[in-house]
């Protein structure tokens, strides 16, 4: 197993619901690390640009609007195989679709609102961490 990290976004939709203490205990509860964390507002231009590989997307000036409509809380989880175990407990993209127990089954809206986002696969987690934190914001998350 690689020990990895991996971004985590809660979604506008979850973080207005006040939603934001019950994914964080989710993901604390399943043993990934929280290494950085913030709450922030992205303009819509920044959601464009996290969202750039969507462009050619039908959904994406819709998922762009919706990422800047409203304050997001963003996570750097941190453990072996973080980025497959994130993914797992998110669930599938469509909250209709994904599996009982996984955060976007129980706390999903829609297809869009879908309450979280993650990383899914190394070179992303790693262009999409720096998008978000800089280094003073990361710690250590072995620390005792
Ligand atoms: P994410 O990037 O947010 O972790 O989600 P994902 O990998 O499961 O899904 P992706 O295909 O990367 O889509 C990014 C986000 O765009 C919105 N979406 N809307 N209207 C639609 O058909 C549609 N499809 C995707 C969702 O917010 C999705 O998470
Ligand atoms: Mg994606």
């Amino acid at each position: 197993m690689a020990k990895e990290r991996t971004l985590g976004i809660i979604k506008p939709d979850a973080v207005g619901r006040n939603l934001s203490g019950e994914i964080l205990k989710r993901i604390e509860a399943s043993g990934l690390r929280i290494s950085a964390l913030k709450l922030i507002r992205l303009s819509h231009e920044q959601a464009e640009r996290f969202y750039e590989i969507h462009k050619a997307r039908p959904f994406y000036g819709s998922l762009c609007a919706y990422m800047s409509s409203g304050p997001i809380t963003v996570v750097l989880l941190e453990g072996d195989d973080a980025i497959s175990r994130w993914r797992e407990l998110m669930g599938a993209t469509d909250p209709l679709k994904a599996s009982p127990g996984t955060i976007r089954k129980d706390l999903g809206v829609d297809v869009e609102k879908n309450a979280v986002h993650g990383s899914d696969a190394p070179a992303t987690a790693a262009a999409e961490i720096p998008f978000f934190f800089s280094a003073v914001e990361i710690h250590d998350a072995d620390f005792k």
